[in-house]
């Protein structure tokens, strides 16, 4: 029988998780950033955010200086089914940034995730890096994961401290490093807190959507405007 007792708990806990992040975090505008889940749809906003990373930054994510050939054919290869890509759009429908997080495909290491993220250097410092790590952290956990993984070179300052502040444990072996994270079971607050993050995301990423068609049609009318204007202006003979 549903009892209400728990879930009201579980529901205020979330909700009290969400905010003590927020505080965490330092800046509550830094927490409450909405990150979504993105689909199929959203490829070639991925690819253009990817083939938008510098060449050392492109070999800090994918440990190789991938050209745009390679990450065109990874986003294509991306499997949005089994694996989780998590964004932060801004108004312009931007994405600043994304986090993959790529579930075993070995049925042996069913238990086990790898996490990879990129950050626009002009977006860098503001908390996205961590803040999606903390999101694929709860979402791996309620897929019932409990190890994630992040392979960083050694030289990845920003990429060890968001892993090393989670409480990840670092394996350096030269120019690399692997930082292993331990994840405690889902519980009922970590599934209530990610289904009000997905649905916050995905309210805001509608409004940004609906604003920026808005935009367009405002353009759109102002170049007819112009048009009409400049026609009166020199009538043809
Ligand atoms: C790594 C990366 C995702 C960090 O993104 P970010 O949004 O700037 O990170 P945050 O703002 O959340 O900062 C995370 C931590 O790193 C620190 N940091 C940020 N930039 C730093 C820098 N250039 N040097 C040293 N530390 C830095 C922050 O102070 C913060 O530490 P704190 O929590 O102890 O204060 C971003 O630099 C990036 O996209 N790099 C290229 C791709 C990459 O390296 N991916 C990781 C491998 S998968």
């Amino acid at each position: 029988m549903f009892s209400p007792g728990p879930f009201f708990q579980a529901s205020w806990q979330a909700w009290r998780r969400f905010f003590t992040l927020s505080w965490q975090h330092h800046r509550l505008v830094q927490a409450l950033v909405p990150i979504r889940s993105l689909g199929p749809r959203h490829a070639p906003r991925i690819q253009a955010h990817l083939q938008s990373l510098s060449p050392g930054d492109r070999y800090l994510r994918f440990g190789y200086a991938a050209n745009d050939e390679q990450i065109a054919s990874y986003v294509q290869g991306l499997d949005f089914e089994r694996d989780e890509i998590f964004g932060i759009y801004n108004r312009r429908l931007e994405l600043l940034a994304m986090a993959h997080l790529a579930f075993s495909v070995d049925p042996q290491f069913n238990s086990c995730a790898e996490f990879g993220v990129s950050v626009l250097a002009p977006a860098r410092g503001r908390g996205y890096g961590a803040r999606l790590f903390d999101r694929a952290t709860m979402h791996a956990r309620n897929e019932g994961v409990s190890l994630m993984f992040v392979h960083a070179l050694s030289q990845n300052t920003a990429m060890l401290n968001i892993a090393r502040r989670a409480g990840a444990k670092m394996v350096r072996d030269g120019p690399d490093s692997e930082c292993h994270l331990r994840l405690p079971p889902a519980d009922m607050d970590s599934r209530l807190t990610e289904l009000f993050e997905e649905h916050m995301a995905q309210t805001d990423y509608h409004l940004k959507l609906q604003a920026s068609q808005f935009r367009d049609l405002l353009k759109v009318v102002q170049e007819v405007r112009q048009g009409v204007r400049e026609a009166r202006n020199h009538p043809s003979p």
